[in-house]
């Protein structure tokens, strides 16, 4: 599906659109979704399975982070990602092909204009999307329309508020505000973990069940320091740098002190926290 026609008109919307995304497109995030899917596998999938023969649409897949996890843990299923980024979708499938998966397919597809029948999927997947949304209740309406009677929605998305460590750092939490305030001005929501109840009920969604699911981590657990931490968290928040600076939403000592406090947080005596939410609904 092309909803972003190569003309000219499609080129800027989509130079228009990738400006608003927060994080970007670089290699370093794609690094960053990876290292963030690979180690919150068990936390946020271990309860995802899908049954053989159902047919769910993974909304905003990314470079497939997620998408691995999902057709690996449901080979039964026969998934359909999309995305809005043509380079992201590219990456996606070369590393699904890499991988020797066969039960996804790609599209590329604007979540607010999906051209899919309508009640065409069973079940729907969305993970850390809404919080890039402009407008997350007509994202969510609009992925309802696709979906089938009862079927399921599963919707996961971090809250950077939930965020506390040791040492503890005021100058720490600067940064972090950085990340929070662009995205806010980007039209996004780094809040956004703890309103998936209120948005799917507002949706219309039924048996909504929302958990919170927390990442502690501490130096007796390296694997989280290096791919939580320092990887995911502290990379993302690395990520808005040069806009924190330019709009002056921080000076540069306090950003550096900021960054090295976080770091802080990753050495022996230090411990880092931070929660994601995970909903489950139905049509
Ligand atoms: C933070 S990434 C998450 C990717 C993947 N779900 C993961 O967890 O690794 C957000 C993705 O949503 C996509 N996206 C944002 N708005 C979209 C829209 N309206 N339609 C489709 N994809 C969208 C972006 O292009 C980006 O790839």
């Amino acid at each position: 599906m092309e909803t972003h026609k190569d003309t000219e008109k499609g080129l800027i919307e989509r130079a228009m659109i990738e400006k608003k995304y927060v994080h970007g497109y670089s290699a370093r995030e794609k690094e960053r979704l990876h290292d963030q899917a690979n180690t919150l596998t068990g936390l946020l999938h271990s309860d995802t399975i899908y049954p053989p023969g159902s047919t769910v649409l993974e909304a905003g897949c990314g470079v497939g982070a997620q998408t691995v996890i999902l057709a690996q843990n449901s080979p039964g299923a026969h998934f359909v990602s999309v995305d809005i980024s043509k380079e992201s979708l590219e990456k996606a499938e070369a590393l699904v092909r890499r991988e020797g998966i066969s039960n996804v397919e790609f599209h590329k597809a604007d979540i607010y204009r999906l051209d899919f029948g309508e009640e065409s999927f069973d079940h729907i997947f969305v993970c850390f999307v809404l919080e890039h949304s402009v407008r997350p209740l007509d994202a969510l309406m609009a992925l309802k329309k696709v979906l089938r009677p009862k079927g399921s929605i599963t919707v996961i998305e971090g809250d950077h508020g939930s965020t506390y460590f040791c040492p503890e750092s005021s100058t720490a939490l600067k940064t972090i505000q950085c990340l929070i305030d662009i995205q806010a001005a980007l039209g996004g929501n780094a809040l956004i973990g703890r309103q998936i109840y209120p948005m799917l009920k507002a949706s219309g969604f039924n048996s909504i069940k929302v958990s919170p699911r927390m990442v502690y981590v501490d130096s007796s657990r390296p694997d989280l320091v290096e791919g939580f931490t320092k990887n995911t968290f502290i990379a993302m928040v690395e990520g808005v740098r040069v806009k924190a600076l330019d709009l002056g939403l921080i000076d540069q000592a306090t950003w550096e002190k900021g960054i090295k406090d976080l770091y802080r947080t990753t050495e022996q005596d230090g411990t880092f926290c931070y929660n994601f939410f995970k909903g489950v609904a139905t049509k």
